[in-house]
């Protein structure tokens, strides 16, 4: 059984071997054709991580993706230890491996968990057969503050919608059962809170209530677990004091005693020495026995590992040997699980074939139409008809940059596959259309551009000899000639994500003078926005007639976008976050609590309203949705009922296309003051031009309880609920339950 093999390694291995099993190597080479950042040695961490493999010193690589180098290392580990235990090789699989899918904040715009699973799936698939066993995602952090980069690699900012999405990341992963083939082990990050950081800036502290952790931050991590993920990433940052790296409370109560999780912990990078950074360890032994007293399991390391101590902290007594033998344990579990011990190496013309797979990019494709969020089709200038066009002009720094529509957060793609706006819009308008290009201006200006641009990967948007004004004169001129301007803006893809904070979010450079000017000609103008968050839209929200938020949608993203301004596919996708106007109102959710003087909710500032430019769940589409005829049944019940909403969905208009059917819930009255409306159910359903559909969800206790900050627990009160079922956050159709005592 697992056990006996795990029992039989560990009464065999010494405190060395235990804490090198528990110890996890960057193993940092340069991509090919990368220029190592002055004062880089490029060698010396690859080589040093060699070195310890070789002296049995390393448990888990990360960052290494070709199969080649994987059985290369995976060989040096197995000889180099006594008892030849495997390495665990972990990546960042986050959207995709080869076949790259649109980030995750798009996935998560799709409202749809199948899309999601599916896409993961590909991405598993892809890892396992480089070798990969073990993706450092989903991230399933809640992200309510627009200016953290992050924001782009979660599901946004609701609890309800991040936990469907991180439970279908996780299946699409793992599959069924951990260490299935073709899968990889999942790992939920970074438990957690980190995504409230102070200010929006990246590793700030946190500070979160009781009552904001278990009815916001921790139902994804909740759903992610009960989905079976088996490992869990730290944060970095304090928690309401005390650093995720030595959270007893995070990574023993809530975790493992509340929750049941069995799998493994993993740090974050560093996680484990910054406790002293923290000023929480006093020194490196005292870092390693702290974290592994409170049940972090592995430590992610660059170099010279806090868990190299462990011998010493147990010497000391610092360390429970308890703690580590069962970290130990968890570890060689997954190990085993994964097959790695009866069969370590991976299959190199297998892997090739699988990257190669075109069903991967179909995959991808259709995930990308059906991120798509339409938000704005004044005239219903979309879907455009290729019939009575004679040109169309493709405006704007992002509209054929191959590796910018690919997002942040991606290693292993191939550029040559990847289809840009301008290429994807080309290769649908064939002779049928004339298609031409000018990016206009440079998304930021070359003496910002190094600020975003790790190891040299991105080429300059602003080339040496770049004329702006003569480049800007020819985009205006180009869609001043054209029937129709198709304008690419956003934010490059180095400027989201990890450390990738904005106190602004404005459109970066002159993009929207960009933008003014092509609106300018007269020229019917399509804004194609690619984004991880929100940006100022405010100017194109009142004089653009069309716009389509495509986020970064990945390698096939520009097949994806002509398929939807041609109307082959319609856009169903909604936003998974509260779009606000301007960066000083963030953070801004829908589900905020009614609180003083509700009636003047819109004005709370004297210098701009309090609403959003974009409600939370907010999408149009090709054709026109009605609701009505909603009916709760039945109306009253006592706290254990469960009841069935239904509503009549009908599309009035005259093109086939997804909705997204929402269900919100607001508790009038109970031991707390509850949020305005919070989500509770979401069905994306399709309907044909004139077809209609009832469609049912049920609301139950679960749907009902939160947690309660007076009794520190869960509840489900006696009260009255309104429930409001609509195509987004503001929808109007409304309904009543009552709940009685039981
Ligand atoms: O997985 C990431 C994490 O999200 C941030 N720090 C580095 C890790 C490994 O790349």
């Amino acid at each position: 059984s697992i056990e006996s093999r795990v029992d039989a390694l560990v009464a065999q291995m010494t405190p060395t071997e235990k804490a090198a099993q528990l110890t996890q190597y960057f193993y940092f080479r340069l991509p090919a054709g990368a220029e190592p950042p002055a004062g880089f040695e490029a060698d010396a961490q690859p080589l040093m991580v060699e070195s310890a493999l070789r002296a049995g010193g390393a448990s888990s690589l990360l960052f290494v993706t070709d199969p080649a180098e994987i059985n290369r290392l995976q060989r040096m580990a197995v000889q180099g230890n006594r008892l030849g235990i495997p390495v665990l090789f972990g990546f960042d699989v986050i959207h995709g491996l080869r076949t790259i899918l649109p980030v995750p904040i798009a996935m998560a715009a799709s409202w749809d968990p199948e899309t999601v699973e599916r896409g993961q799936a590909v991405a598993a698939r892809e890892a396992r057969a480089v070798g990969i066993h073990w993706t450092f995602a989903p991230m399933v952090d809640i992200a309510r503050d627009p200016r953290w980069g992050r924001m782009v690699e979660g599901a946004g900012e609701d609890p309800f919608l991040g936990a469907a999405v991180a439970a279908a990341q996780v299946r699409g992963f793992q599959g069924t059962e951990l260490g299935a083939p073709e899968r990889v082990i999942a790992g939920p990050k970074h438990f957690a809170g980190y995504g409230a950081a102070l200010g929006g800036r990246d590793y700030d502290e946190v500070n979160l209530s009781d009552s904001e952790l278990w009815n916001v931050y921790l139902p994804p991590f909740a759903a992610a677990v009960a989905a079976g993920a088996g490992n869990v990433m730290t944060a970095y940052m304090p928690l309401n004091g005390i650093p995720a790296g030595g959270n007893h409370w995070l990574f023993t109560e809530v975790l493992r005693e509340t929750w049941g999780f069995e799998g493994f912990v993993v740090s974050d990078a560093n996680v484990v020495r910054s406790l002293v950074n923290h000023r929480f360890a006093v020194d490196l032994p005292d870092a390693a026995a702290r974290a592994v007293n409170v049940g972090v399991d592995l430590e992610m390391a660059i170099a010279d590992p806090a868990f190299a101590h462990l011998p010493e902290a147990l010497d000391s007594g610092a360390a429970s040997a308890q703690a580590v033998d069962a970290s130990v344990r968890r570890v060689l579990e997954a190990k085993i699980r994964l097959g790695l011990l009866d069969d370590p190496y991976v299959d190199e013309d297998r892997a090739r074939e699988v990257l190669a797979d075109p069903a991967h990019r179909d995959v991808a494709r259709t995930a990308a139409e059906r991120s798509a969020v339409l938000l704005r089709n004044e005239g219903d200038l979309l879907p455009l008809d290729i019939s009575t066009l004679g040109s169309v002009a493709v405006i704007g720094p992002l509209a054929d940059s191959r590796r910018d529509i690919l997002g942040p957060w991606v290693f292993d793609f191939d550029l040559d596959e990847t289809v840009t706006v301008l290429d994807g819009l080309r290769a649908r308008a064939g002779d049928a259309l004339r298609v031409d290009y000018a990016q206009g201006v440079p998304v930021v200006q070359r003496e910002f551009a190094s600020m975003f641009d790790m190891f040299g990967r991105n080429r300059p948007q602003d080339p040496e000899g770049f004329d702006e004004e003569a480049e800007l004169r020819r985009a205006v001129d180009l869609a001043a000639a054209a029937d129709v301007a198709v304008v690419v803006v956003g934010e490059w893809q180095n400027m989201i994500g990890e450390a990738a904070s904005r106190s602004s979010l404005d459109l970066p450079g002159r993009q929207l003078e960009l933008l003014q000017a092509v609106v300018g000609t007269g020229t019917p103008v399509v804004l194609l926005v690619m984004n991880g968050r929100p940006l100022d839209l405010r100017w194109a929200a009142e004089h653009v007639p069309s716009i389509l938020d495509i986020w970064y949608p990945g390698t096939r993203g520009g097949e994806a976008v002509a398929n939807l301004l041609f109307g082959d596919v319609a856009p169903g996708g909604k936003l998974p976050f509260t779009w606000p106007r301007t960066v000083g109102q963030v953070p801004m959710i829908y589900s905020h609590s009614r609180s003083h003087e509700p009636e003047k909710q819109a004005q709370r500032y004297w210098d701009e309203v309090s609403t959003p430019l974009f409600p939370f769940g907010f999408g149009l589409g090709y054709g026109r949705i009605e609701y009505s005829a909603l009916v709760v049944d039945p109306p009253t019940v006592p706290t254990q009922g469960t009841v069935t909403v239904s509503v009549d969905v009908t599309n009035t208009g005259e093109r086939a296309g997804d909705e997204v059917v929402q269900l919100y819930l607001h508790q009038r009255y109970g031991s707390a003051s509850r949020p305005v409306r919070e989500l509770k159910g979401f069905q994306r359903i399709r309907l044909e031009a004139g077809q209609s559909r009832t469609v049912q969800f049920t609301v139950g206790p679960d749907e009902r309880r939160y947690w309660n900050a007076a009794v520190r627990d869960w509840v489900g009160e006696p009260t009255t609920f309104d429930i409001w079922v609509g195509g987004d956050s503001d929808a109007p159709l409304v309904g009543e339950l009552t709940v009685t005592e039981d």
